[in-house]
């Protein structure tokens, strides 16, 4: 099976992820059928995802005829038994949970066609226990969207251990139809690639947080006027490389000995959660967020990533 003869998707968990996930299938030409627990959810969904239509028309990303059309060819189901008739590709978006993402792969396993490719939004349980759940762990995959899905480029595809070469190459070549920007993660690690630099820099900021070294502002200061434009742009390998790599050499020797390693979750962090103060959605964490106010936080971050998507769009040559 080539990427360009898939036609029929399957989307399962229709949460924060897999509604944004269906829209970029349904705008790439395929039928999607979205499955979640009961009716009101999926109706939830499904304007969500009119929603963030809206934001891409806006954003002259996607027109209106374009958009219309691939709501029409999203099918919300609760029925697990008729989304897997005949499809070619399953993405499932449920919680994280092993021991529901194996149950669950067990039954798209009995469901699905023979020679269908299971894959997994997992941010990061390893590919290789979940597909341990099927006979078919050769056609099992991560495919590992980040929010909001209909923004952001990258997907992550992991290989289980037994994940074939063929399987990994069909879903970073249905990304590409999809216009996104998938990257191949050859051997499934814990938080994959994008979760792993991700969580090296905020033991970082929090360790600097904590020592008290400069304010919580300064801190997200120093990364979004500073490397973080950079790494934006170029990422931390072509970055070094445009810095020289003997000055990171020598810098390295003095400066990783002083970095934080602790492995266990940070003290900050702990402390943070026991007060309930959760970030945005409690409207605290490290900075109030006032309920006018996430709206705009929220609606101004979207505004940004979608200037940038038109950007890497422009730079592909749409
Ligand atoms: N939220 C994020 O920012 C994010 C980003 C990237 C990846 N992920 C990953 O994507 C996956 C989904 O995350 P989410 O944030 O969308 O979760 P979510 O909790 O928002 O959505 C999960 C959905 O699955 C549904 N569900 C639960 N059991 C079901 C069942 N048996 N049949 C059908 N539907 C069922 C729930 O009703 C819910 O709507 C997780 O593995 C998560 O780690 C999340």
């Amino acid at each position: 099976m080539k990427a360009q003869d898939i036609s029929r998707v399957a989307v399962i968990g229709a949460g924060t992820m897999g509604p944004g996930i269906a829209g970029e299938f349904a705008r790439a030409g395929c039928d999607v059928r979205l499955v979640d627990l009961g009716p009101d959810i999926l109706r939830r969904a499904m304007k969500r995802l009119a929603d963030a239509h809206q934001a891409l028309i806006e954003a002259k990303l996607l027109s209106a005829p374009k958009a219309e059309a691939a709501l029409k060819s999203i099918r919300p189901l609760t029925s697990l038994e008729t989304a897997c008739d005949q499809v070619q590709l399953l993405v499932e978006a449920l919680p994280e949970d092993m021991a529901l993402k194996q149950e669950m792969f067990h039954r798209f396993d009995a469901l699905c066609p023979e020679g269908a490719v299971l894959a997994s939004n997992t941010s990061g349980l390893s590919i290789t226990e979940i597909a341990r759940a099927t006979k078919r762990p050769k056609l099992v995959a991560g495919m590992h969207f980040w929010n909001p899905p209909h923004i952001m480029p990258l997907v992550e595809v992991t290989k289980g251990k037994e994940t074939s070469d063929s399987t990994a190459e069909l879903v970073v070549e249905m990304c590409r139809r999809m216009g996104k920007r998938p990257i191949l993660v050859r051997h499934d690690i814990p938080g994959f690639i994008g979760n792993r630099l991700q969580y090296a820099v905020l033991r970082e900021a929090l360790h600097l947080l904590s020592e008290g070294i400069a304010s919580a502002e300064d801190i997200d200061t120093a990364m979004t006027a500073g490397p973080g434009l950079r790494y934006g742009l170029l990422g931390p390998l072509r970055t070094a490389d445009l810095g020289g790599l003997d000055v990171y050499h020598t810098i390295s020797k003095y400066l990783l000995a002083e970095l934080n390693s602790d492995s266990s979750p940070p003290a900050v962090l702990a402390e943070f959660v026991e007060k309930g103060r959760l970030g945005a959605k409690t409207g605290g964490g490290f900075y109030e967020y006032p309920k006018e106010e996430l709206g705009k936080v929220i609606r101004q971050r979207d505004r940004v990533l979608l200037g940038f998507l038109k950007v890497l769009k422009e730079q592909k040559g749409g």
